[in-house]
């Protein structure tokens, strides 16, 4: 660890931080390891560090010496697409392996990031039924080199949370309904002062599923003259999804007989978040707050009454929260609010380090 870290100070906007500030407190981390990228925010000077990588790694043989090299993130997705690993590519590490490799993934981006190892570590984590899963990625937080002082796991729903409702942590001391817009799956819960309630995950609603539509529906616009992978309909989804005003956008492929084939993209996109949309408002409004209104009337009627906070990475197309909140409080047939944090894809890291934050100054390492 470097000395600049070590002399790192806590942010004085918050400022349980500075209680105890003896200088030899840990730093507080905030970490999302997710299928499609890695957060990690760490507190540096008056403000905040964010690392930001898709959760890849390619591993390639030196040429001199023969030993095995590690790259991770855009440059492992870009310079070797052939060979590229998403490691969380189901969610959570599905075998020992998956594990193994994301280890390796995790200890390349601690490194190369100079991530301070005497630090207190909250993990922002998905919450899916899955026992196997969930062990394996609590090998990988516990087998890493950071969190020297203190490791602790909540919900990656509550983390990303945090930032929406106010500049500290009173997501946790609060009753709201949020919703998790992710990669491999859709999560909503209620919670209520910390506590989950009725957490519900479906895995027919997703990002991923969403950039499938749109490589399919490009192959139906371009009358099967343009097919693009998955990636690129991430890309596309990412740049141009826009509820507000999007615009119509051009690419060219390379013809295979050489040349290359200039093309128009005017509804894929749309076509493909405009369904993603209904099929979230459908399993909230039918699944999800059924099951919360039957077990917890109160808490239903307290929780709507308030902003339902949107997370996740497709919470950041723009107007999505209020496209969100205009069929929901179609379908319910009541008035209900959406908001989300500044940057959604963010959030949960940002969440967890509040969170890293508190412990670190209630001594709890
Ligand atoms: N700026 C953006 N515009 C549109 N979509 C985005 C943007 N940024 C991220 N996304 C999408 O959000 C999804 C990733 O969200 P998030 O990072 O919350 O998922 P995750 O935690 O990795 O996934 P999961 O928890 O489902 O495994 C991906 O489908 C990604 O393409
Ligand atoms: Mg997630």
């Amino acid at each position: 660890m470097s000395e600049a870290d070590a002399e790192t100070e806590a942010d004085p906007e918050h400022e349980e931080a500075e209680a105890g500030g003896d200088g030899d407190e840990p730093i507080p981390i905030g970490v999302k390891l997710g299928s499609t990228r890695t957060v990690i925010t760490i507190p540096e000077d008056d403000g905040f560090r964010t690392i930001k990588t898709l959760t890849c790694l390619a591993t390639y043989e030196d040429v001199i010496t023969g030993e095995e090299k590690v790259l991770y993130g855009e440059e492992a997705a870009t310079e070797y697409p052939d060979r590229v690993q998403y490691t969380l590519r189901s969610g959570l590490p599905e075998d020992e392996s998956r594990a193994e490799l994301t280890s390796t993934f995790f200890e390349e981006v601690i490194r190369a990031n100079d991530v301070p190892e005497d630090s207190a570590v909250v993990y922002a984590i998905p919450t899916i039924d899955n026992e196997r899963g969930l062990e394996n990625l609590q090998s990988v937080i516990e087998g890493s080199s950071i969190g020297e002082a203190l490791i602790r796991s909540y919900p990656e729903s509550l983390c990303g949370s945090v930032p929406a409702l106010g500049d500290g942590l009173e997501a946790v001391d609060d009753i709201f309904v949020t919703v998790n817009l992710g990669s491999t799956n859709l999560e909503a819960s209620a919670y209520r002062r910390g506590e989950q309630l009725i957490p519900f995950t479906t895995g027919a609603v997703t990002g991923n599923e969403v950039d499938r539509m749109i490589a399919n529906y490009v192959e139906e616009e371009t009358q099967g003259r343009v097919n693009i992978d998955n990636t690129t309909a991430r890309e596309y989804k990412e740049n141009h999804a826009d509820f507000v005003d999007f615009e119509p956008f051009t690419d060219v492929i390379q013809q295979p007989g050489g040349g290359s084939h200039e093309f128009t993209i005017e509804r894929s996109v749309m076509d493909a978040v405009d369904e993603y949309v209904d099929d979230a408002v459908e399993e909230i409004a039918n699944a999800f707050l059924p099951e919360l209104a039957n077990d917890y009337i109160k808490v239903y009627q307290l929780a709507l009454d308030r902003p339902i906070v949107l997370t996740g990475g497709m919470a950041c197309i723009p107007g999505i929260v209020e496209e969100f909140e205009k069929r929901l409080s179609e379908e319910l047939q009541r008035e209900v609010e959406a908001v989300a944090p500044d940057e959604p894809a963010k959030s949960a890291a940002v969440g967890a380090q509040r969170i890293a934050e508190r412990l670190v100054a209630a001594d709890a390492y």
